[in-house]
């Protein structure tokens, strides 16, 4: 049907990779030449789905019940490719208890891809949502490597299934779990929306290292979206800009367990930046700017309360990398994380040569 399949993914902790990795051995074993290529590593549009012989596949984790900007970034940059065929696939995180897998959920991620591949012209031929192990490792321990390898045994043969149907030519649009997890995806848009808002500014900025970072570097020089970086000439330390999607991969491969994310400082930043203080904060501000007088002026109140929020928490995160500089206050934030009695996870197969090779040559 086709004779080549190229599959750019992007990955934090390389369940995504996997799922393009598998798709791309089931196309070679149909007799297509295949590429799985890293999304910050594609090339030149030129590159980029050539003609009609060429089924072209978007693989992306899940974040917040939508794609991360990076590959909305990445589709909607797509060149103009009318009739090339395309599929797009979000991995989802999968929990395991006892016998039971519970699912995630993808909700819009797949679907959005889709709809910017076909803005851009290409016949995209289906979406699909892969359980992979859930690997928000910044809010719960990894889970059990058994229950790793269960949640992976199962994934293989579903993405197998799909891949068939997809490099036979056939639409795959119309399954029960399509439709039930596109309208979930309608009904989670304003949290999706609000998490792509908030996630940045707030969960992206809490992380640290712990005292075991030895300023290696591996987290800054393999993160997917080039959003640490180095700071401090004696003993460099990494910080995390605002760049950071949160994808997990400086916390799941950093050799020493240095990456924590600091839940101690999330409970203060809240109170600081959005809740009691800020709040009376800013009832004391607003009676010192006309038209903002009390607090029966909502979208003069709401519209400060915004501008504090987002200008305080881009301060705090200097305040906050400042301060754990300084040993004693690192120890605290690092013993008042719940992240530094987590397990880490990343795929198992997956080394960061297989998400980053042009760093890991
Ligand atoms: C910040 C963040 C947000 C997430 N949000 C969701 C979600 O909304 N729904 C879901 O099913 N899984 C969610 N997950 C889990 C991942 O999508 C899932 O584990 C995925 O397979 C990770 O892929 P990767 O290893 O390629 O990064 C989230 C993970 C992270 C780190």
């Amino acid at each position: 049907m086709y004779k080549q399949a190229t599959v750019y993914f992007t990955s934090g902790t390389g369940n995504s990779f996997r799922a393009a990795a598998w798709f791309a051995e089931e196309a070679k074993a149909r007799g297509l030449s295949t590429r799985v290529i890293p999304l910050d590593a594609a090339r030149p549009a030129e590159e980029i789905g050539r003609d009609q012989n060429e089924l072209v596949g978007i693989v992306t984790p899940t974040h917040g019940f939508i794609a991360p900007w990076n590959v909305l970034k990445f589709a909607f940059a797509l060149p103009r490719r009318p009739g090339v065929p395309a599929f797009a696939l979000a991995t989802q995180g999968c929990m395991k208890v006892g016998p039971v897998f519970i699912p995630g959920l993808s909700a819009s991620a797949t679907f959005i891809v889709a709809l910017l591949m076909f803005l851009r012209g290409f016949s995209v031929r289906g979406v699909f949502s892969l359980d992979m192990p859930v690997n928000w490792i910044a809010l719960h321990s990894g889970l059990k490597p058994s229950n790793v390898e269960a949640i992976i045994a199962r994934a293989r043969p579903r993405l197998a299934a799909f891949a068939a149907r997809v490099l036979a030519g056939n639409p795959y649009w119309w399954t029960a779990g399509n439709v039930i997890t596109f309208l979930l995806g309608l009904l989670l848009l304003p949290i999706s929306l609000l998490y792509m808002a908030m996630g940045r500014f707030f969960l992206a900025k809490i992380f640290f290292a712990n005292p075991k970072c030895n300023g290696c570097e591996i987290c800054a020089r393999n993160c997917p979206v080039g959003a640490i970086i180095m700071r401090g000439k004696k003993n460099p330390r990494p910080f995390w800009t605002y760049k950071c999607e949160s994808c997990m991969r400086c916390m799941g491969f950093c050799p020493e367990k240095a990456v924590e994310a600091g839940h101690s400082w999330a409970a203060l930043l809240i109170y600081l930046t959005m809740l009691p203080f800020a709040f009376y904060f800013l009832k004391w501000l607003g009676g010192y700017i006309p038209g903002v007088r009390s607090l029966d002026n909502p979208l003069g109140q709401n519209l400060l309360q915004l501008i504090y929020t987002y200008l305080s928490l881009f301060l705090s995160y200097y305040l906050f990398f400042a301060l754990i500089r300084v040993p004693l206050i690192n120890k605290l934030f690092t013993y008042t994380t719940l992240t530094h009695l987590y397990r880490r996870y990343h795929e198992p197969g997956t080394r960061l040569k297989d998400l980053n090779p042009e760093k890991n040559k």
